[in-house]
């Protein structure tokens, strides 16, 4: 299998890595910089990282040339790169980090997702890395405008990728990690990078096509939206 994972350098993407390559999948990372990255540099040759930053349109542009000059087919796109944006206290927010926030978790995820779809055939997955913070219905205490905002955005984008991207046969599924233990969820976070990583991937595994367009938990319980 073909694997393209952004945000591949720590936390959740670099155990995506870690448990694709032990398997013998084919897998190509994106990050910011390829240089610094050495923990993924002990997983993967060097020209399978890929210099990609989401929220730099000619960056985009130039990662989907090279994922192109290794492979035909691509069956599996996880969009898992993500920032928190400012947190916590409302007064705290300015536009200039919303609109970050936003290009990064919602707008660059789309836009690449689009380019690499020549690459993709019937039976082809696309995984957003979402965020239960993103539910609206959910959201019952408030604050971290950005990161929420984003990620509600991001599960729009989900849906209407499914809608788009069914009538050639792939599934797009939304997935919530958990509140895992990285840099952005704190070391207090309940959850392993690498039972979250080893559950969501059991998820994608099993997704069928009825399973597209809908927002999971990282153990395939439904979420709503
Ligand atoms: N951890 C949790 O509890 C949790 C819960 C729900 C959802 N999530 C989601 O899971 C995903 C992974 O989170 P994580 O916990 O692994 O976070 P993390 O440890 O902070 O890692 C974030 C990754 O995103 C990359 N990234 C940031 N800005 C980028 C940009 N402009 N272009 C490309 N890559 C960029 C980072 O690269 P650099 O090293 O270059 O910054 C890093 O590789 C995110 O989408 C996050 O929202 C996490």
């Amino acid at each position: 299998m073909n694997i393209f994972i952004t945000g591949a350098n720590r936390g959740i993407g670099l155990e995506f890595v870690k448990q694709y390559t032990s398997r013998g999948e084919y897998v190509l990372a994106g990050c910011r910089d390829p240089e610094k990255a050495k923990k993924l540099r002990r997983l993967l040759q060097t020209n399978h990282i890929i210099s990609l930053d989401l929220a730099d349109s000619n960056s985009i542009s130039e990662s989907v040339t090279i994922v192109k000059q290794h492979i035909t087919h691509l069956h599996l796109f996880i969009n898992n790169a993500g920032i928190m944006g400012k947190r916590g206290n409302p007064k705290s927010i300015n536009q200039e980090d919303m609109l970050d926030t936003y290009s990064v978790n919602a707008v660059g995820p789309v836009i690449l997702t689009k380019q690499l779809k020549s690459l993709m055939v019937s039976g082809a997955k696309v995984v957003n890395i979402s965020s239960l913070m993103g539910s609206i219905e959910d959201n019952e205490s408030g604050g971290y405008y950005a990161y929420r905002m984003s990620k509600a955005a991001l599960n729009m984008a989900s849906k209407n990728l499914y809608l788009e991207l069914r009538k050639k046969g792939i599934i797009v599924l939304a997935l919530h990690p958990g509140w895992v233990r990285t840099d952005m969820g704190g070391i207090v976070a309940p959850l392993s990078v690498k039972k979250s990583v080893s559950s969501m991937i059991n998820v994608i595994d099993d997704a069928k096509s009825h399973q597209s367009g809908q927002f999971l938990r990282h153990d395939g319980e439904v979420l709503p939206w």
